[in-house]
């Protein structure tokens, strides 16, 4: 008899993960001295966790700690230290017990899902968008409700919109700097926007992951500054460029402490012992860090001039992220196919706006730039020659 296959079952994949798998297939077959592929497709910094939290890392290991198990919600320490960082980054009081170390921003979202929201219960969110938090929704049963934003609110989502949506949404997710655009919410709107959730009783959740990655033309604000009731999400795989120690964190309100910490209780045990410490020692790792993100800036400078003369002229403006969403309709109306041959064709790995934007991202490629800066810097050209410029 055939066996039952549940709900998880039926999310959609994350289509990038299928394109990194093309781009090593593609990568492992080139000849001996043939161009590197440049890769592009993925939100991951080519350098990785800062040289004092590597350090961290092996001095726990060489000091014989056990590295067990923490609490739920991470190690006290760290969880201190992330308050820390709300009060100098942002000049907001947030105590320590409101903090969730999770493992990735990826572990932070079914808890906050799970502890916020009931099956059935709809959740807005702007499209384009990251592709988990949909399918996330969707595996636990509950409902993603895609606002289609362009670039006239920068792709993000406005209080005018959120009054259109009937019924009222349970919840809504928003991002800046957001993937896939890399645009960013001011802080004022961002401000009414927690304010309108607060009042119309929409639980806020605010993936902040690309906080310290922004480009100088729209300040970064926190969710959790507008609003006590709001989810923040954080984690060290961006700015802190540590993607594989897979430590992430929440912000949470009062009323879901308890809930999120019986859930990570059961659900994980406890995030990753030596990522935490590693994450702890990065947040004093700021002038590395910040030269990082340096290189970021030359990568965006260089593809925003050269870019444009390559023929991809229609670009989000990109305030943060390391994203440039390119509009590539005057090239294709199939985005999957444009990006296979792009790697085919100039060794260029991209990743489709399809995984981001169900009904236009045929339309749309993402380019990634944190990746190789040398390499990078080719990259406008390689497009140029190959679409003929
Ligand atoms: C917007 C956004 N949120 C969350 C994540 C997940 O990050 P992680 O699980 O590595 O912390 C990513 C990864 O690319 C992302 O782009």
């Amino acid at each position: 008899m055939a066996l039952k296959v549940g709900r998880g079952a039926e999310a959609p994949p994350f289509l990038v993960m299928d394109v990194i798998s093309a781009a090593n297939a593609r990568a492992a077959a080139l000849p001996p001295g043939a161009p590197p592929i440049i890769r592009m497709e993925v939100g991951q910094p080519a350098t990785g966790a800062p040289r004092g939290a590597a350090e961290a890392a092996i001095r726990a290991l060489q000091a014989g700690e056990p590295l067990g198990y923490t609490e739920a919600l991470g190690v006290p320490s760290l969880r201190a230290r992330i308050a820390r960082h709300y009060a100098e980054q942002y000049g907001v009081e947030v105590p320590a017990r409101r903090i969730a170390v999770t493992a990735g921003a990826s572990g932070a979202f079914p808890l906050a899902f799970l502890a916020a929201f009931d099956r059935g219960d709809r959740v807005a969110m702007a499209a384009p968008f990251y592709p988990p938090y949909a399918n996330i929704l969707t595996a636990l049963g509950m409902e993603p409700v895609l606002l289609e934003c362009g670039p006239e609110t920068r792709f993000q989502p406005s209080v005018a919109m959120l009054e259109r949506l009937d019924p009222r949404p349970d919840g809504l997710v928003i991002a800046s700097p957001c993937n896939p655009a890399g645009t960013m919410l001011p802080p004022e709107e961002l401000a009414a926007i927690a304010r309108w959730c607060e009042r119309e009783g929409v639980r806020l959740i605010s993936d902040e992951i690309y906080h310290g990655l922004s480009w100088g033309t729209v300040a970064e604000s926190t969710a959790a500054a507008a609003s006590a009731s709001a989810i923040v999400v954080n984690s060290f795989s961006k700015y802190w460029s540590m993607t594989g120690w897979r430590i992430g964190w929440l912000v949470l309100p009062e009323d879901l402490l308890r809930p999120v910490e019986c859930l990570a209780q059961n659900m994980v045990i406890s995030p990753p012992h030596v990522g935490q410490v590693a994450a702890e020692a990065a947040m004093d790792c700021r002038e590395e860090l910040d030269a990082k993100k340096a290189a970021y800036a030359r990568s965006r400078a260089r593809l925003l001039d050269g870019l444009p003369r390559a023929g991809l002229d229609r670009i989000a403006e990109a305030d943060g992220a390391f994203y440039l969403w390119c509009d590539i309709a005057h090239l294709t109306n199939d985005s999957l196919d444009f990006a296979a041959r792009l790697l085919e064709g100039a060794g260029i790995a991209a990743t489709p706006g399809v995984d981001f934007d169900r009904t236009r991202g045929a339309r749309f490629l993402r380019l990634s730039y944190c990746g190789d800066e040398a390499l990078i810097a080719e990259a406008a050209g390689r497009i140029g020659r190959w679409l003929g410029r």
